[in-house]
Order: C-alpha cells, then sequence, then structure tokens
C-alpha cells in the first residue's frame, strides 16, 4: 500500500468543496488515515512548493495557499500517488478532464481546488512537513475485502 498527501486549497474550502472531495476520495476506495484543518504558515507553503521557488508563479502561488484555511490529509491504498493524480485531473482544470475533481469544479490553474503529491518520493516528503508519525492512524475499512 502507499501513502499520499493531499490537500484541499483555500478555495474548494471557502467554495465548501471540502466533502466532495473527500466523497470522491472515500467512493474510490482509498482510505483517509491522517486529516487536519490549518492555516499554512508562509514558512511550510515555501517548504512545501520549495521545488518550485524559480518558478515566475512562486509569490502568486504562496499567497494563494496562505490566504486561508485548508484541509491536509494521508491518502492510503494501492498505487495512491497515481490513482490520487487522476482524480484530481490535470494540473490546468481547463485541461482536466471531466470526471475529475479540477475538471469538474475549476477553470483557473492558479485556483484548482486540490493538491495531491506528484510522486511517492514529494509524497514522504509532504506528509513528514504537514503530520507528525502519531498523527496517521491504522484502521481497516469495513469493505476493504471488497475493494480488494
Ligand atoms: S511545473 O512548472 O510543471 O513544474 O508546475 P506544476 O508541477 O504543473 O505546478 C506546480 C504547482 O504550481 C501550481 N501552478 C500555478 N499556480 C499559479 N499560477 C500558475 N500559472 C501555476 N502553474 C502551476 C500548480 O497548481 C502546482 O501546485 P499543486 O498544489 O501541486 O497543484
Amino acid at each position: 500500500m502507499e501513502r499520499t498527501f493531499v490537500m484541499v486549497k483555500p478555495d474548494g474550502v471557502k467554495r465548501g468543496l471540502i466533502g466532495e472531495v473527500i466523497k470522491r476520495i472515500e467512493q474510490k476506495g482509498l482510505k483517509i488515515v491522517a486529516m487536519k484543518m490549518m492555516e499554512v504558515s508562509k514558512e511550510l507553503a515555501e517548504k512545501h512548493y520549495a521545488e518550485h521557488k524559480e518558478k515566475p508563479f512562486f509569490q502568486s502561488l504562496i499567497s494563494y495557499i496562505t490566504s486561508g484555511p485548508v484541509v491536509a490529509m494521508v491518502v492510503e491504498g494501492k498505487e495512491a500517488v497515481k490513482v490520487m493524480r487522476n482524480l484530481v485531473g490535470k494540473t490546468n482544470p481547463i485541461e482536466a478532464s471531466p470526471g475529475t475533481i479540477r475538471g469538474d469544479f475549476a477553470m483557473d490553474i492558479g485556483r484548482n481546488i486540490v493538491h495531491a503529491s506528484d510522486s511517492l518520493e514529494s509524497a514522504e516528503r509532504e506528509i513528514s512537513l504537514f503530520f507528525n508519525e502519531e498523527e496517521i492512524l491504522s484502521y481497516e475499512r469495513a469493505d476493504e475485502k471488497w475493494i480488494y
């Protein structure tokens, strides 16, 4: 099983889409094993997006992610990184397919509702930035034997 990091961004929270994102994660068969609503400090935002420091959109990305509460999650399942990226859809919502979260709910790359780690390495790094090991729980979904 893999773990990935997912975050409902401030626009997703303010638009009342927390439940919609969680619903899609759960109905797919992924398991939420940690979750918290929080504000992202400038320091944490800069660490989280460190690899994009030189990009022209870096400052607007930092302002956006620090502009209001987010919901951070650790999501677990078979190939969770890939499955979660497929649920989220392409980075630019204009190109994201209908049926994906961004394809169904977003129009602007700077307001694309949700973040999901792009690799296993990023997932491990991002999870450790947002969560302590004790905050990540272990339990069995009642339907786990049917999902797998
Ligand atoms: S890149 O250039 O391919 O490495 O960028 P990408 O991996 O697609 O995106 C990195 C994160 O930056 C966000 N992004 C933007 N924000 C604001 N404006 C523009 N133009 C822009 N382009 C990319 C994008 O949503 C990624 O954030 P996350 O949270 O990972 O989705």
